[in-house]
């Protein structure tokens, strides 16, 4: 199967908190490593990333380069469409682009700000970028929103081009669709904890892309705990706390079997998907760390280079 890294556009989606910036940002790093010209694109001002590698809060909408080959940005709607105005509209999209009424309206229109991010999205991953003295990336990574918005996120450049039929917003829905549908170009990542409720999320998703015929081309169990006794030991851990008088072996004891017990319930949600997604699952280990920052992010890359 070729790998995710083939594309050019790659969304990465999941439920919230399950990892999916993190992950973006580790693919970003292997994909850069692999000398592909990479950006992250985080949707929806979610901001956590660009906190890894930098402090100051300005120049958030602009391309950043974060390691060597990496670039990240965080698109915000209302950008995207100034931006969007400025260079394609000429001199009526400058006066609507600095209409007041004009942008509330536009935001307001339900979709708008979605296809306003995916539009920038899709700029970021033309090889001929419309904005001036943008240079063409191999590789752009889109860390979505939430998963019930990763779908419809896919849906809405069709969706606008279905209502306006005719004119600059169909044609422009019709392209970035078409770019969407296109398999070669565009994957889809999706990114689970090993727990129920992100595994059902990740089922329905699968189910949802294969109704719009898109391609789940990964999934990624992130933050799996390891199983760190045998069967026996375990035994051995129960006889233990039922003999000990220490307090603190106890609770040493009780630790342990329920890390135990935790990486277990893990490993049994983490089959659940596995059956239902096939050779497409990819697992990555809980970070035992106070921060996930660069070194924990370049390790979790290793742990993808080999499977990806
Ligand atoms: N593999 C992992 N091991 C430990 N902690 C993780 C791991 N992946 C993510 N986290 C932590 O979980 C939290 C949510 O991760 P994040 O990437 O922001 O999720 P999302 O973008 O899906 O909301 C963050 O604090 C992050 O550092
Ligand atoms: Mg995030």
């Amino acid at each position: 199967m070729p790998s995710p890294l083939d594309k050019r556009l790659l969304f990465v989606t999941g439920k919230g908190g399950v990892g999916k910036s993190t992950v973006a940002i580790a693919i970003g790093l292997l994909a850069a490593r692999r000398g592909l010209r990479t950006i992250v694109a985080e949707l929806a001002s979610q901001e956590r990333m660009q906190g890894v590698f930098r402090d100051d809060g300005g120049e958030q909408f602009r391309e950043l380069e974060l390691a060597p080959g990496l670039f990240t940005i965080s698109i915000d709607p209302q950008q995207a469409m100034e931006e969007y105005l400025r260079v394609k509209a000429g001199t009526i999209g400058q006066a609507l682009g600095s209409s007041r009424l004009f942008q509330a309206f536009a935001m307001a229109t339900p979709g708008m700000r979605e296809l306003l991010s995916i539009g920038k999205v899709w700029e970021l991953a033309q090889l001929h970028r419309r904005t001036r003295g943008g240079a063409p990336y191999d590789l752009v990574i889109v860390d979505a929103p939430a998963t019930g918005h990763g779908v419809g996120l896919l849906r809405t450049p069709r969706t606008f081009a279905e209502i306006a039929r005719v004119g600059p917003i169909a044609h422009q829905g019709q392209t970035i669709a078409d770019t969407i549908a296109d398999s070669d170009f565009t994957g889809v990542i999706a990114v689970a904890t090993p727990e129920e409720m992100p595994v059902n999320e990740t089922m329905t998703l699968a189910d949802e892309l294969a109704r719009d015929d898109l391609p789940l081309d990964l999934v990624i169990v992130n933050a799996l705990y390891p199983a760190r006794f045998e069967p026996g030991e375990i035994g051995e851990l129960g006889d233990a706390l039922g003999r000990t008088r220490s307090a603190l072996a106890r609770s040493a004891l009780r630790a342990a079997l329920s890390e135990h017990a935790r990486a277990a319930t893990q490993r049994e949600q983490r089959d659940r998907l596995h059956a239902r997604v096939d050779g497409r699952l990819v697992e990555l280990p809980y970070v035992f760390a106070d921060e996930i920052a660069l070194p924990q992010l370049q390790s979790l890359a290793d742990v993808l280079e080999a499977a990806l």
